[in-house]
C-alpha cells in the first residue's frame, strides 16, 4: 500500500471472504491478470489483489484476431469497451506454476484463481486440489462468460440456469477448502435468482457483473459488426465505464434482497475511479474489481483509487472499508415506497447561464414547458424556470453544459410523507 494512505490514519485494508488484502483493490480476470509479468507488475503498482485470468482443462482455448471494439464519445473516449476473447489460451500447468510464484513472492496480496471447466462433477473434482496447492487465497468460478464457452455449456450457460450455480458451487465446497466466490452474469432477468442459488450452494461471496451482451458497432462500408474476423462478426462482452449503472443496481439488488443477506459482494462493472468503487462499496460490496480502466489506462490508476478513497474516508470520518459498505442499502428502496409528497424545482443561476438554450429546448420538446425564453432589451435571451410547471424531473440539469448552473431546489410542502400505498390516487390502496 501506497505511503499516503498511512499518512491519512485511514486503515484501507479489507478481509473478504476470508480472504485478506491490504487495500480493497483487485484486477478482474482478464488480460492484466493472465501471467505472472503482468501480476507482479500490478502489485508493485499497488493493486491489492488479482484475480488470475480464467483457467479451464487443457487443451487451452484457441482466440481470434481480432478480438476488442469499442462504443466512442464524441471525443473518442471510449463509453465502453467490448471483447470476444475466450478463458486463459495457456496451459494449464504454466498458469499453476505462475501463480505458485507469484503468491510466494507476495504473500500480502490476494491472488484469487478463476476457474471453468465442464459442468461435471469430475471436471471441478481434479482442477480444484491442483489450484488448492498453488497457495492461491481463493477461487472465483467463472460462469459469466457471454461468447464462445456458453456454446460449450459453460460460462453464461450455467450462470443463467440457478439449478447449475447450486450445484457447481457445491461441488466447489466439497472439493476445496479456498473461499468460492460466484462470479455472476448480468445476461439474466433477476440476479437475486442466481446470488441465491449461489447461497443455497454454499458460496463464501458473488462477485459481479461479468460482461453484458453486446454489439458495439457496425462498419457500414463492409457491413460488418465489430470486432471483424475477417469477414465476420460476433456478439461480445460489454464493460467499462458504460455497464456501471447496471452493475451498480445488480449490486443494490443482491444487498437489499433478505435472502442473499449476509452474502459478502465483490462489485465488478465500469469502475475507473476512486468515487465508482466508493459507490459500489455504500451499496453492499466488500471490495471491488477492475479491468477496463487499468485496459486503457494502466496499472498506475490504482494509486489514485487509492488515495481519492482514503482521502474521502478522512473527510467523511470512516476509519476503515467495512464503516462504508452498505451505507445506502438501506436508501434505495422499491418505487412504491417513494415519497409521494416530496417536491423539488429546478432554479438556474443567471450568473453562471451562457444563454445556450439547451435546457430550455429539453423541456419545451420533451418535458413540461416549463422555461420561458424571454427577450432581454440588449436583444440577449433570459431563460427563466416557470417554477408552478416544473414537475422536477432533472431533464434540463442534465443538459445543461454548465455543471452548477441548474440547481434541483427541494420545496417544503408542509405534507407528510406519503407513500404510493397511502396515496388516494392509488386505485389499488386498500389491496396495498
Ligand atoms: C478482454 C477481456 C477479457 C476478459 N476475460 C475474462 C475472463 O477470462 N474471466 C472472467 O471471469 N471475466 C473476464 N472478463 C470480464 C472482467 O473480468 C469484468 O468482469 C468485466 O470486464 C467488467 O469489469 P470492467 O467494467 O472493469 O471491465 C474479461 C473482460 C475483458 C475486457
Ligand atoms: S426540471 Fe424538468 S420540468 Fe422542471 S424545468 Fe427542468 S426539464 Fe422542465
Ligand atoms: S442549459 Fe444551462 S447554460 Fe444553457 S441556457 Fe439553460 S441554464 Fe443557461
Amino acid at each position: 500500500m501506497k505511503a499516503p494512505t498511512r499518512q491519512l490514519d485511514v486503515d484501507l485494508a479489507i478481509e473478504f471472504a476470508g480472504i485478506r488484502s491490504p487495500n480493497p483493490f483487485w484486477l478482474a480476470s482478464a488480460p492484466p491478470t493472465d501471467k505472472a509479468y503482468n501480476v507482479e507488475r500490478a502489485f508493485a503498482a499497488g493493486w491489492g489483489g488479482v484475480v488470475w485470468k480464467t483457467l479451464g482443462e487443457d487443451p487451452p482455448a484457441v482466440n481470434v484476431s481480432s478480438r476488442y471494439s469499442a462504443h466512442f464519445g464524441h471525443n473518442r473516449d471510449v463509453l465502453g469497451f467490448n471483447n470476444i476473447e475466450l478463458i486463459t489460451d495457456r496451459p494449464l500447468e504454466t498458469n499453476l506454476r505462475e501463480i505458485s510464484e507469484v503468491k510466494q513472492r507476495w504473500p500480502d496480496r490476494a491472488l484469487i484463481v478463476s476457474l471453468m471447466v465442464p459442468c461435471v462433477e469430475e471436471s471441478w473434482r481434479a482442477i480444484l486440489p491442483r489450484v488448492e496447492a498453488t497457495g492461491a487465497d481463493g477461487i472465483e468460478l467463472n460462469l459469466g462468460c457471454p461468447h464462445g464457452m456458453p456454446e460449450r455449456g459453460m460460462g453464461a450457460a450455467v450462470g443463467q440456469n440457478p439449478d447449475l450455480i447450486e450445484q457447481v458451487t457445491r461441488w466447489c465446497k466439497t472439493h476445496s477448502r479456498l473461499p468460492v466466490i460466484v462470479k455472476l452474469t448480468p445476461n439474466i432477468t433477476d440476479i437475486r435468482a442466481a446470488s441465491r442459488a449461489a447461497k443455497l450452494g454454499g458460496a463464501d461471496a458473488v462477485s459481479l457483473i461479468n460482461t453484458v451482451n453486446s454489439i458495439t458497432s457496425v462498419d457500414l462500408d463492409r457491413m460488418i459488426a465489430r470486432p471483424i474476423v475477417g469477414h465476420q462478426s460476433t456478439h461480445g462482452g460489454y464493460c467499462g465505464a458504460a455497464v456501471k449503472p447496471i452493475a451498480l443496481n445488480m449490486v443494490a439488488e443482491i444487498a437489499r434482497d433478505p435472502q442473499s443477506a449476509g452474502l459478502p459482494i465483490c462489485g465488478i462493472g465500469g469502475i475507473s475511479s476512486w468515487q465508482d468503487a466508493a459507490e459500489f462499496v455504500a451499496l453492499g460490496a466488500g471490495a471491488v474489481q477492475v479491468c477496463t480502466a487499468a485496459m486503457l489506462h494502466g496499472f498506475r490508476i490504482v494509486e489514485e483509487l487509492q488515495d481519492g478513497l482514503a482521502r474521502w474516508m478522512v473527510s467523511k470520518g470512516y476509519r476503515r472499508l467495512a464503516d462504508v459498505t452498505g451505507r445506502a442499502v438501506d436508501n434505495t428502496t422499491d418505487w412504491k415506497h417513494l415519497d409521494m409528497n416530496f417536491q423539488t424545482i429546478a432554479h438556474i443561476d443567471q450568473q453562471q447561464c451562457i444563454q445556450c438554450g439547451r435546457c430550455y429546448i429539453a423541456c419545451e420538446d420533451t418535458s413540461h414547458q416549463s422555461i420561458a425564453k424571454l427577450a432581454e432589451e440588449d436583444g440577449t435571451r433570459r431563460y427563466e424556470i416557470i417554477e408552478a410547471a416544473c414537475v422536477g424531473c432533472n431533464l434540463c440539469q442534465i443538459t445543461c453544459p454548465v455543471e452548477g448552473c441548474i440547481s434541483m431546489v427541494p420545496q417544503s410542502t408542509g405534507k407528510p410523507f406519503m407513500s404510493w400505498d397511502e396515496d388516494p390516487r392509488n386505485p389499488f390502496r386498500e389491496l396495498a
